[in-house]
């Protein structure tokens, strides 16, 4: 059992989306994840994800409508095998905020897709939200590929 964490700023776009499509994808895949997201920030916390979003994943058959935000904790890096933010500033954040013995392994999410950042859709239309499912999608495929790669 591997657990991940998905990481984004608000936890309302991006990582509930990660969370939802990974959780698909590995499901599909027949790979035993345990596979939760959170957010740097805590304007969102206990709420659910952006209705933007709940729509747009919708329509590509993820439910993003019973998850609820949370915000990244220092316990994270001990009981995640690996955390993925998704983007630089993500990645910047949870440096600062890394305990200097934690055990998670900390990872760009776009690592395992097309590399760089995945957008802020927040203050943008609605084509940065289908951009940011497809960047999604993409890079879990390449999530799953490696792990099911690494237990052969
Ligand atoms: P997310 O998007 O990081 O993909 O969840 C954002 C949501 C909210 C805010 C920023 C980014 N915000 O500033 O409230």
């Amino acid at each position: 059992m591997t657990r991940v964490l998905l990481v984004c700023l608000g936890n309302i776009c991006r990582s509930p989306a990660a969370e939802a499509i990974l959780r698909d994808k590995s499901e599909k895949a027949g790979i035993d994840l345990e596979i939760d997201s959170a957010g740097t920030g805590r304007w969102h916390v206990g709420k659910p994800p952006d209705a933007r979003m709940i729509k747009a994943a919708g329509k590509r058959g993820y439910d993003l409508k019973t998850l609820r935000g949370r915000q990244v904790d220092t316990g994270d890096f001990y009981t995640f095998d690996l955390i993925l933010p998704m983007d630089t500033s993500n990645m910047a954040d949870l440096e600062d905020l890394a305990p200097p013995d934690a055990t998670a392994k900390l990872r760009p999410f776009l690592s395992y897709g097309v590399g760089g950042d995945v957008p802020d859709p927040y203050h943008g239309g609605p084509s940065g939200f289908e951009t940011v499912l497809d960047m999604i999608e993409h890079a879990s495929d390449g999530l799953v590929k490696a792990l099911a790669s690494r237990r052969a």
